[in-house]
């Protein structure tokens, strides 16, 4: 139970390898979907197609024979809208509330827009149930372009579809920050902009509550995650410390990479995250390079490029708007390194970047010229 009125019936998937087909979950994932029970009922987005059955037998449970007068559609991603086709057969009687926009994909999903049994909302529209009150928020391209939130004045409840959300199911014993960022860059970090807006938009409320698709629902020191969201949509440096991602192909880029790690630490850096990027989670390493203010680069020089790990590292960087970071360099290479030319060009897109006077240029393996740049690199960054 969320409030009096307002009832949790969404799932846990304990099932799920990669979210989204990309996002490794140990921790499963939950999709989240609410009733509220008013003079009129409203229930708030569905849940992953395998999950039907189970959903449709949460809110059986809640509605205690009665009927919903409404289905809020806040995101037509498929994790939350698998089961509206299903849902209006079930209750013929209900009306389907959501965006254009996301009427013209329920056309293409379910071959319907439901124009016989429907209300279109646009920003700033009311839902009156009854006591309770819902106002809706246009958050276009957070992160699909039909997305709303909803505003609840009577329990003074945020409905945030995909924000707030994290990995993990509802059972997951786990940090709320840790699994929210890997979260949040992984699928909204290239919309900063847009939660920005969202996020002034929402700021005129007295939110209380807060009810995501997935993930925890939210009810005290609000500010923390509010606070969190303005840091992420901002590209602002959350934690102090540097990241040292590698890619290495016989290890000798490796031990530099860990040589510079180690002097980090010595020269005082109060924390550093040493990355094997053929290796480690990418979801994780991305988190990393947006909570962190500085990142070393290290690649070797391969075909007259940089190893592939690497480049899909930076193009993830890039893509998501990777901005207002300090970038240094880490090039290997036995006979014409170029490593750092290739990354410094793959970065030059990217808003107020500040590169370090030092970098290190590796001819095959250590050497004492070598240590020496990465002892100098170490310092700077400190
Ligand atoms: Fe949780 Fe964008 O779907």
């Amino acid at each position: 139970m969320v409030t009096k009125d307002i009832r949790y019936i969404g799932v846990n998937d304990r099932k799920i390898d990669l979210f989204e087909g990309q996002y490794v979950v140990p921790e499963g994932m939950s999709y989240n979907s609410y009733v509220i029970m008013d003079e009129k009922i409203a229930v708030m987005d569905t849940v992953d197609g395998n999950f039907k059955e189970e959903w449709l037998a949460n809110l059986e449970n809640e509605l205690a024979g009665r009927k919903p007068s409404y289905l809020v559609v806040h995101h037509m991603e498929p994790d939350h809208s698998a089961n509206i086709a299903e849902f209006a057969e079930k209750y013929p009687e209900a009306v389907i509330v959501a965006s254009t926009a996301a009427f013209n994909m329920m056309k293409n999903y379910f071959g319907t827009d439901f124009s016989d049994r429907r209300i279109v909302v646009k920003d700033g529209d009311v839902l009156e149930l009854g006591e309770h009150k819902l106002e809706f928020i246009a958050a276009p391209m957070v992160h699909w372009p039909e997305v709303f939130v909803s505003y609840d004045s009577k329990d003074k409840v945020l409905f945030s579809a995909d924000g707030f959300g994290k990995f993990g199911a509802l059972d997951a014993d786990e940090d709320w920050a840790c699994e929210a960022r890997r979260y949040y860059f992984g699928i909204v970090g290239k919309y900063g902009a847009q939660v920005q807006s969202l996020l002034k938009k929402v700021s005129k409320f007295d939110v209380q509550i807060i009810c995501p698709l997935h993930g925890p629902v939210l009810k005290e020191d609000l500010g923390y995650y509010f606070n969190l969201y303005l840091t992420w949509s901002s590209y602002g440096v959350e934690s102090e410390g540097v990241v040292v991602a590698y890619a290495s192909a016989h290890g000798h880029t490796k031990k530099a990479a860990e040589l510079l790690a180690e002097k980090l630490s010595e020269n005082g850096c109060p924390k550093v995250s040493l990355i094997d990027l053929a290796r480690d989670d990418m979801a994780e390493s991305v988190e990393d390079a947006f909570r962190y203010g500085k990142i070393v680069l290290c690649s070797i020089t391969y075909n007259g490029d940089i190893f592939p790990f690497m480049k899909d590292f930076i193009n993830h960087l890039t893509e998501r708007n990777f901005q207002n970071r300090t970038v240094a360099f880490m090039e290997n290479g036995s006979w014409a390194p170029q490593a750092a030319r290739v990354m410094m060009k793959m970065l030059e897109n990217c808003k107020n970047i500040t590169y370090a006077k030092n970098n290190v240029k590796i001819t095959s393996a250590l050497s004492e010229s070598s240590i020496a740049q990465i002892e100098a690199l170490a310092k700077e960054l400190a």
